[in-house]
C-alpha cells in the first residue's frame, strides 16, 4: 500500500514540478506586481512582530523559559483560545503515543512539543519523552540538556530485554499522565523500537513534499514486527501532514494523494509552514506560549482538539468548556 501511495505522490510531485512554472510566474506577480502585499506571506499573517519578538512570558509578565518558568496555565489557555477540556482522570485515560517517522526534518520534535503543549493548557498531565540524542524537545521546552543530571539514557540501562527497557520504565510512571508523548530520533534503530514498543499509538508526521512518502513502508513493517514480538496492542494513531505550503501546488496534491491512500488515518488538520513554529524553540518555548495565534498555533490546538476527540480524552462541554 505505502509503495503505492509513494509512487503515486511522486508522479503528484512530477505533475506540479510541470506546472511550477506557471506557479513561479504567479508568485513573481504577486511579489512584484502588488507592492502594498508584504514580501513573505507567512510572517505578515502572524501575529507578533518579528522586532518585538522575545518570548511572550506566562501570564504576560517577563519570564524564563525552562524548568524553573511557573506557567500559569488558566491565563495562557485564554490567551491561546483554549477552549475544550480532556478529561484528567488517574488511571483511565492514559495514552503513550510515539511520534516517529525515520526521515529527518519532518516535524516530529515540533509536534511533540506542541501537542503536548496544547493538551496541558486543556488540563491534561502531559509527559513529554525525548528519546532523540539530538534534544531537540528537550530544548524546545526550554531545558538545557547539558545541565541533567538524569536522563531517558539511565533507563535505557539495565538486564532486562534492551528492546523493552522503556516500556518497563513507563509502566511505572503511566498513571501519573494522562499523554506521554515520545519524541523518536531520525531513525529506526533501537531508540525508536523501544518507543514502539512502549506506545498505545503511533503519530507519523509527513512532511508536504517530494518524497514525502518514501520510507514509510519501512517504518509501518517495523511496526508490524514490535506488534508481532513486544507490544500487540500498538496501533497506528494517524499520519500528520506537516510544513504545507499552501503557495505551492506540489503541497495540495501530496495532501490529496496521502488522503486518498491513507483516508481516515489522516488527521484533518494540517499544520502550515510558520516561521513562528520555527522560532519558538529558539526561546524554548511551545508555540502556545510564543505565538499561539499564529497559523501554525491555531493548526497545534486543532490537531490537539482532533486528538482529544479520536482517543477519547476530550472532557464533554458539561465538564467543563471555559
Ligand atoms: N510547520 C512548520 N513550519 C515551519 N518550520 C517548521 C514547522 N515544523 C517544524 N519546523 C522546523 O523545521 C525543522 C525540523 O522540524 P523538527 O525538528 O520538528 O523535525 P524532526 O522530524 O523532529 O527532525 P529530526 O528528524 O532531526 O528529529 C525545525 O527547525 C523546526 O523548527
Ligand atoms: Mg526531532
Amino acid at each position: 500500500m505505502e509503495d503505492e501511495a509513494a509512487i503515486a505522490v511522486r508522479e503528484a510531485a512530477l505533475r506540479a514540478a510541470a506546472q511550477v512554472h506557471t506557479a513561479e510566474d504567479e508568485e513573481e506577480r504577486v511579489d512584484h506586481g502588488a507592492p502594498t502585499l508584504p514580501t513573505d506571506h507567512e510572517v505578515s499573517r502572524e501575529t507578533l512582530d518579528l522586532e518585538s519578538a522575545s518570548p511572550p512570558a506566562p501570564g504576560g509578565e517577563a519570564g524564563q523559559a525552562g524548568p524553573s518558568m511557573t506557567i500559569d496555565t488558566e491565563s495562557a489557555a485564554r490567551a491561546a483560545r483554549v477552549t475544550f477540556k480532556v478529561r484528567s482522570d488517574p488511571g483511565r485515560f492514559q495514552h503513550v503515543l510515539t511520534v516517529a517517522n525515520q526521515k529527518g526534518g519532518v516535524g516530529k520534535s515540533t509536534t511533540a512539543v506542541n501537542l503536548g503543549a496544547y493538551l496541558a493548557l486543556a488540563g491534561g498531565r502531559v509527559l513529554v519523552i525525548d528519546l532523540d540524542p539530538q534534544g531537540n524537545a528537550t530544548t524546545g521546552l526550554g531545558l538545557d540538556h547539558r545541565h541533567l543530571e538524569q536522563s531517558v539514557y539511565d533507563v535505557l540501562t539495565g538486564d532486562i530485554a534492551r528492546e523493552s527497557r522503556l516500556q518497563r520504565a513507563l509502566s511505572e510512571v503511566r498513571p501519573a499522565y494522562d499523554t506521554i508523548l515520545i519524541d523518536c530520533p531520525p531513525s529506526l534503530g533501537l531508540l525508536t523500537v523501544n518507543a514502539l514498543a512502549a506506545a498505545d499509538e503511533l503519530l507519523i508526521p509527513i512532511q508536504c513534499e517530494y518524497y514525502a512518502l518514501e520510507g514509510l513502508g519501512q517504518l509501518l513493517r517495523n511496526v508490524d514486527l514490535v506488534r508481532a514480538n513486544l507490544n500487540p496492542q500498538l496501533s497506528i494513531g494517524g499520519i500528520l501532514l506537516t510544513m504545507y505550503d499552501g503557495r505551492t501546488r506540489l503541497a495540495e496534491q501530496v495532501v490529496q494523494e496521502v488522503r486518498k491512500h491513507f483516508s481516515d488515518l489522516v488527521f484533518q488538520t494540517v499544520v502550515p509552514r510558520s516561521v513562528r513554529l520555527s522560532e519558538a524553540p529558539g526561546y524554548g518555548i511551545p508555540i502556545a506560549l510564543y505565538d499561539p495565534l499564529s497559523r501554525g498555533g491555531i493548526a497545534y490546538r486543532d490537531l490537539a482538539l482532533e486528538f482529544a476527540a479520536r482517543t477519547g480524552l476530550l472532557a464533554s462541554t458539561t465538564e467543563g468548556v471555559r
